[in-house]
């Protein structure tokens, strides 16, 4: 089976201080048997990464971390751009990419994501991919179409081994994250939730093969909370959670992750 993956994206939220006493009371309140079972990854804002290495390298804690953005660049005359690699020298596992709210508050097309898939790819980080329908897309009943549209466009061009980490695991993560659930504390069923999940492994089975989509986690993001975790990964297909406003809570996260569990 596949490790279930919980992840706190905390947006532009907390201050590297802030940032250290968080992954702090987060590791205090999960247990070994808890972190073993299910992975807890935790994204600050750039200017916390630093220091969240610093305290998990130190205090060799089972809480994994990694960047909410990257450039499609690897350097140069990019202003205030980070590149993947200086995120591989922070040794960031995971890189958001796609975000829903980089697509519309930062006009990120599929192009760009595309670039950003690969830009991860190329410095041994694992993109935690983004795709989802808006409210309008959902309610024409296109969503599926629309998020193995976004999916295909993502990783077009790319090879099963591209996809997978040199021990034979899975160098991708998808999240799907319907718009209309982001931040809106209206979280989708878990039948939504399973269903475009599901589409998901399926179109990746159909590109890449079976064992590739057989070890790709996919995880539901929008409105997630300990109350309404267990329903959502009841789904076969979903995989775990991209936990936003509830991520910036250490008990309410450490619930869900122990849910997860
Ligand atoms: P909320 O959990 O606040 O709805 O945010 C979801 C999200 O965008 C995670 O990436």
């Amino acid at each position: 089976g596949r490790r279930p993956l919980i992840a706190g994206n905390w947006k532009m939220n907390l201050t590297h201080l802030e940032a250290i006493g968080m992954v702090q009371k987060l590791a205090f309140s999960l247990r070994e048997p808890e972190l073993e079972a299910a992975e807890v990854v935790v994204l600050p804002p750039f200017t916390a990464l630093r220091s969240v290495q610093t305290l998990v390298t130190g205090d060799k804690l089972e809480v994994g971390y990694g960047a909410q953005d990257l450039s499609v660049q690897d350097s140069g005359a990019y202003t205030g751009e980070v590149s993947g690699a200086m995120l591989a020298a922070l040794a960031c596992r995971y890189v958001v990419v796609g975000h829903s709210e980089r697509r519309a508050v930062h006009a990120e097309d599929d192009a760009v994501v595309a670039g950003k898939v690969r830009a991860a790819l190329r410095h041994g980080l694992v993109p935690i991919l983004c795709v989802g329908e808006g409210l309008e897309v959902r309610r024409s009943g296109e969503h599926v179409a629309h998020c193995t549209g976004q999916l295909d466009a993502a990783l077009e061009g790319l090879t099963a081994e591209q996809l997978t980490e040199p021990g034979g695991g899975s160098g991708l993560v998808v999240a799907y994250e319907p718009v209309w659930a982001i931040g809106t504390g209206e979280v989708a069923t878990p039948e939504d939730a399973q269903e475009v999940c599901g589409a998901l492994r399926s179109r990746l089975a159909e590109r890449f093969g079976a064992e590739t989509a057989g070890v790709v986690r996919i995880l539901y993001g929008g409105s997630v909370k300990a109350a309404n975790t267990a329903g959502i990964l009841a789904g076969p297909d979903v995989d775990g959670a991209l936990v936003g406003g509830a991520s910036l809570d250490a008990d309410e996260f450490a619930q869900i992750c122990r849910t997860a569990a």
